[in-house]
């Protein structure tokens, strides 16, 4: 089993990315054996897709490495490179660009929302952007990739490719790529803005209460638990008894997911409590789940040899694991 794994490069990161997204590498990091290998990178990329500003790209993509390696993931036991730092990405996009079918393009429901009705002002990138997805994947035999639902369809458009570029260019007992099975990652929770609880929890809300970032320090953890909006009602004892108070439930939900538990548990414990008893509970809770984070986090971000270097290590295990594939892709084609 290889599992590839990119996400994009953000910046203020927050505890919606942690529990939504960095946890999940964690756990498929965690649940590898023997012989199987996760392999993590930043789409640094993928990221020029969109307009741009290269000084906030360069940060971001630093503040997510220092914020996977803050949360769990080993770079000893994982891959965990910048996708910029191995080439063969963006090679091995351009030989199956020989391959992908403008129409298999035109038919992505992403690339549908995102151009809009601007098609004609969107970057070659925007449009291209599923073949380089095929690339991340296909460059290293992935066996397996988690997929949510709104990137079905980009996998989908890789097993296309593959199995086309076998067809066309590679013998039935040799083919040069794999084609990669999706996996369901685990359910993830999605928090929400602490000052309003219709909004999701983000780093361009221009509030910097509505979310707890990755390198808050536990005062700032407890003074944004205590400011959360709230009502004044006390916890039900059942999760129906949420129905239409958000932002309650949205604490509740952190507590839940952090706890790894289920709403109704958390309301089993704290249920008939005010605010007053369950706010500091919670942000008890956060400060020390979130304090080896933020020390690791701020520690690789003041070190910044030690961060290049293990990025550094991570581009270099890529390239060799992705060389054999990308070589036999260039045969194959002539080249
Ligand atoms: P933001 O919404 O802050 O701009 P991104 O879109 O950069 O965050 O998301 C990076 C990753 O973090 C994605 O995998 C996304 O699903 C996850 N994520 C972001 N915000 C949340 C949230 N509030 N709850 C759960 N997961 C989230
Ligand atoms: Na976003």
């Amino acid at each position: 089993m290889r599992v590839v794994s990119g996400i994009q490069p953000t910046g203020n990161l927050h505890l919606g990315n942690y529990l939504g997204a960095i946890r999940n590498w964690v756990r498929m990091q965690d649940e590898m054996k023997d012989g199987e290998q996760c392999l993590f990178f930043l789409a640094d990329l993928h990221a020029i897709s969109m307009p741009h500003t290269p000084a906030e790209l360069h940060k971001a993509t630093l503040e997510m490495a220092a914020a996977v390696v803050a949360c769990g993931i080993d770079p000893q036991r994982s891959v965990l490179f910048n996708q910029a730092q191995v080439p063969a990405h963006a090679e091995l996009q351009w030989l199956l660009n020989g391959t992908a079918r403008m129409g298999w393009l035109n038919r992505m429901t992403q690339w549908k929302d995102k151009a809009g009705k601007n098609r004609e002002g969107q970057s070659v990138a925007l449009f291209g952007y599923p073949v380089l997805q095929a690339a991340d994947v296909l460059l290293y035999q992935t066996t397996h990739v988690p997929v949510g639902e709104d990137q079905k369809q980009h996998l989908e458009l890789a097993r296309d490719i593959a199995q086309k570029f076998n067809n066309d260019f590679a013998s039935e007992d040799a083919p040069v790529f794999t084609l990669p099975e999706a996996i369901t990652p685990p359910q993830a929770a999605r928090i929400m803005s602490l000052r309003d609880g219709s909004k999701k929890m983000s780093k361009s809300d221009p509030s910097e209460m509505s979310r707890i970032e990755l390198a808050d320090d536990a005062d700032t953890v407890m003074k944004k638990v205590k400011k959360a909006k709230t009502d004044p009602e006390p916890l039900p004892s059942e999760a129906k008894g949420l129905v239409g108070r958000p932002e309650a439930l949205n604490l509740v939900t952190i507590y839940a997911a952090v706890t790894d538990n289920t709403v109704d548990a958390v309301l089993g414990e704290f249920g008939g409590e005010g605010f007053g008893k369950f706010k500091p509970a919670l942000g008890e809770l956060l400060v020390e789940t979130l304090r080896p984070i933020s020390t690791r986090f701020n520690e690789l971000l003041g070190d910044r040899e030690a961060l290049d270097a293990i990025l550094a290590r991570g581009a270099s295990h890529a390239r060799e694991l992705g060389r054999p594939t990308l070589d036999a892709a260039y045969t194959a084609l002539g080249l």
